[in-house]
């Protein structure tokens, strides 16, 4: 049986690279989906694709949160499964990282997180039940020298995470977190030097020896999205091929 029969499903970032891959894997298991970004052709080819929906939205709004989660409710009337997906590197260390690019980083990896919990946790508490994945990275449990920004704020929504869980789970409502390692992305071409010969020495780092696909990923949130994982909250799901061990 599809393991996300009957279910609806909304996932940011959804236009391209693991929330695409979420988005379809999330619909091939039976749910009805709505995956936006601000990559307005993108997301509506992929959303094509899928038989899924796709709406503009930029998770820094918080306009933007109530127009789409009024939308997946008049059109669905129900949301099950929340996955906070949108996100953006910026390469940067603590003593070159502009104001203005740390904010920017935060705003979308963190304020983005914390506004999309808000939005579906209103119709969440009231159906008594729903799962709500945050997608943080190892960059969320250790450091991130290159990307401090980005650490900051992945280190954010683990800990969100963990409130929230605690807050909702009274309500049936299930808040969990998936760090991936080094994922076959447009994001994974920003690291430092990953394009121009320092491949090598980051698959050294990983006891697996090879970074994962985007679909890989897409597996574990689709455990978290199911009642497979009913007994799950507040809990940390790493996937990096032992990057991290
Ligand atoms: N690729 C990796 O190696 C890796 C590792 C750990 C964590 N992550 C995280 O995984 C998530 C997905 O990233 P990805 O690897 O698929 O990269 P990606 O760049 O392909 O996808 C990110 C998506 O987020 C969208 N986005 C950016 N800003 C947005 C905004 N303000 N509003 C709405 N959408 C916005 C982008 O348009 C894009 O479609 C991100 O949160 C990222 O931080 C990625």
């Amino acid at each position: 049986m599809a393991r996300l029969e009957g279910k609806v499903a909304l996932v940011t970032g959804g236009a391209r690279g693991q929330g695409a891959a979420e988005a379809a894997l999330f619909a091939a298991e039976g749910a009805a989906v709505v995956l936006t970004d601000v990559l307005d052709a993108e997301g509506e080819r992929t959303a094509a694709a899928i038989s899924g929906r796709y709406l503009h939205h930029d998770v820094t709004s918080e306009k933007d949160w109530t127009r789409v989660v009024e939308a997946v409710i008049d059109r669905h009337g129900r949301l099950d499964v929340l996955v906070n997906n949108a996100g953006i590197w910026v390469t940067g260390r603590l003593t070159d990282t502009a104001l203005a690019d740390y904010r920017r980083v935060i705003e979308v990896n963190q304020v983005g997180v914390f506004l999309g919990m808000q939005a579906a946790s209103r119709p969440m508490r009231e159906a008594r039940s729903g799962s709500i994945i945050n997608i943080s990275s190892i960059a969320g449990l250790r450091g991130a020298m290159s990307g401090f920004a980005y650490g900051a704020s992945k280190w954010a929504v683990r800990g969100m995470t963990k409130s929230a869980a605690q807050e909702l789970g009274p309500y049936g409502v299930r808040v969990n977190s998936i760090h991936p390692g080094l994922i076959e992305t447009a994001m994974l071409h920003q690291l430092p030097g990953w394009d121009a010969g320092a491949t090598p020495a980051y698959l050294q780092r990983i006891p697996l020896g090879r970074t994962a696909e985007a679909e890989e990923v897409a597996r574990l949130a689709l455990f978290l999205a199911s009642d497979d994982s009913v007994y799950c909250t507040g809990s940390e799901f790493i996937i990096d091929g032992g990057m991290t061990a």
